[in-house]
């Protein structure tokens, strides 16, 4: 197994194994790997199958089942937890698959649970010619990067995660529409949280729209977020994957965001993810 950090010190590439065959001490070995890369593992051309895809994630955790996204919930046929990202659509027209083909907004996965999963994976199955990268920000080094006030001042903070849009813009299948942040359903988790495994900070941002910070005017709510928002996603603690066939992202929801670049409709992809159930409430770093 061969370990190399990526550009900026965020992320690990790793080769020399396969995910689905990996003894105790490998697997050992590469959640250290991971951990001391802030929460992200990128497996160049790993070519799993779907049930190898589940092994591996069960090894990880327990599994979630998908999220609901604008068509619902979309698994892959015969596998109930793996959800499909796609733009395709089936002989009637139906898309096998969520976010379609446009921009997805920086986000982590499904922090407007109270329980939200633990770290997600992703593999490509069929990816466009342009278009359509994952990009990851480091989370870890976003909290590192506070200035001391800044810091000293969201230690004490909570913030609303929202659970109607998806990162598409969609509104999630059967959930009512709103646009007020104040008044919005959603989950609190602190805004500073303390990753148990490591001992380190990290900033809990979720997602943007219709997010709030509870005791703050709705104008220092936004204006402290989009403060914090700036730092999080700053180009430097940024890694861009251009994706491969095969490839296998595997990112803990805790310490880093994702977004994903658009692509041209006429192209098609399709993404297999699954997602690792959290053990415990993101508690706040004290
Ligand atoms: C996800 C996700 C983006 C992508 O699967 O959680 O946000 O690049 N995917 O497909
Ligand atoms: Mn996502």
């Amino acid at each position: 197994m061969q370990c190399e950090t990526m550009a900026g010190g965020f992320g690990v590439s790793i080769t020399g194994v396969r995910v689905d065959a990996l003894d105790d001490a490998g697997l050992a070995a590469l959640l250290g790997a991971w951990r001391a890369h802030h929460g992200l593992m990128v497996f160049p051309r790993q070519q799993v199958s779907d049930a190898g895809l589940l092994a591996f994630s069960r090894r990880l955790g327990e599994l979630d089942l998908p999220p609901n996204q604008e068509n619902g919930r979309q698994s892959a046929p015969g596998f109930p937890e793996i959800y499909v990202v796609s733009n395709i659509k089936d002989a009637a027209g139906a898309p096998i698959g969520a976010l379609g083909d446009g921009e997805a907004v920086w986000h982590t996965d499904m922090s407007y649970a109270a329980l939200p999963p633990l770290a997600s994976m992703l593999t490509a199955r069929e990816i466009p010619a342009s278009g359509g990268s994952t990009w990851f920000c480091d989370m870890v080094a976003a909290a590192a990067a506070l200035p001391a006030d800044l810091r000293a001042r969201v230690a004490g903070l909570q913030v609303k995660h929202d659970g109607t849009y998806n990162s598409g813009g969609y509104l999630r299948k059967g959930v009512v529409a709103t646009d007020d942040p104040v008044t919005a359903p959603g989950t609190l988790h602190p805004l500073l949280v303390r990753i148990p495994e490591t001992g380190q900070a990290s900033l809990y941002l979720g997602r943007r729209r219709l997010a709030y910070i509870p005791g703050l005017s709705r104008a220092d709510s936004e204006a402290l977020l989009d403060q914090l928002w700036e730092i999080a996603t700053d180009p430097r603690r940024v890694y861009k994957h251009q994706w491969q066939l095969g490839d296998l992202v595997v990112w803990d929801n805790r310490t880093t965001m994702h977004r994903r670049d658009p692509f041209p409709p006429s192209e098609r992809r399709r993404m297999h993810r699954t997602q690792i159930k959290g053990t415990a409430a993101p508690a706040p770093f004290a």
